[in-house]
């Protein structure tokens, strides 16, 4: 991945570009990366925190040929080859919350969205964009930021280079991504649960409709989320915030 690279200072947001790109006919590995992003977006409709010079914003076009309803697994793909990819670059463990935080210490540190780019039932491409936090210093943070996201600059004590994590991430991603499609989603589930905290906790998962406590038990092959209520009811929970209880 990244032998296609679009490096700008300034942009809305690099998922926006990547979209455009890939209906241009972008090739797969195409990526975008901007030092800034005006109008970062995240999931659910919310903004991201893109300030200058300290992160890494990436978007990246992948035309895997999958079904739709598949297209989760690439955020759990995504998710572990960013964990692999810090832990390679900088030693620092992070944790995985499904669907797709990563976290140190209870607090974000990354980002991922993944968007289709679909006609009628068919994926054209799927990018998959990616916001680390990486050389923030705890005041550049939004007050309201402060107590939930980190960086790694603050929790490994120091600045990092950011070509060198983008790199280890990237590559992580690119051999991953070839396994998936050669041999399915089992060794991505697998390295997925080992890395999530959520698993086998008492959590309680916040949908647009209503909540629901109980344990989480594992994902499906769809990276749905199981969660078992306290009558053994099992639920499938498809799109939520879960709060772990421990
Ligand atoms: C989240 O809400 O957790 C997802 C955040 C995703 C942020 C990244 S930064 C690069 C790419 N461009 C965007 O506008 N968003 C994603």
């Amino acid at each position: 991945f990244g032998r296609e690279i679009y490096y700008e200072e300034s942009v809305d947001s690099t998922q926006k570009i990547a979209h455009r790109l890939a209906y241009e006919g972008a090739v797969e590995g195409t990526i975008v990366v901007s030092e800034e992003q005006r109008m970062g977006r995240g999931r659910l409709g919310r903004a991201w925190f893109s300030p200058i010079y300290t992160g890494i914003w990436v978007s990246i076009i992948l035309k895997p040929e999958i079904a739709p309803q598949q297209a989760p697994q690439l955020t759990l793909l995504a998710a572990v080859s960013v964990v692999r990819g810090i832990q390679k670059a900088t030693g620092i463990r992070c944790d995985i919350k499904w669907p797709n935080d990563i976290l140190i210490n209870g607090k974000k540190v990354v980002g991922i969205l993944t968007e289709l780019v679909a006609e009628s039932d068919r994926i054209n491409a799927v990018i998959v964009g990616i916001g680390m936090n990486v050389n923030q210093e705890r005041e550049h943070f939004p007050e309201d930021l402060q107590a939930i996201a980190t960086s790694l600059a603050i929790e490994g004590g120091h600045k990092w280079n950011r070509a060198a994590i983008l790199q280890a991430v990237l590559k992580e991603m690119e051999d991953l991504y070839f396994d998936y499609l050669k041999n399915g989603f089992q060794v991505v589930k697998l390295l997925w649960e080992s890395y999530a905290v959520s698993i086998g906790k008492q959590i309680k998962a916040r949908t647009l409709t209503n909540s629901i406590t109980g344990k989480a038990l594992g994902i499906t092959d769809e990276g749905v989320l199981l969660l078992e209520d306290e009558k053994g009811t099992v639920h499938r929970i498809y799109s939520a915030d879960i709060e772990i209880n421990e």
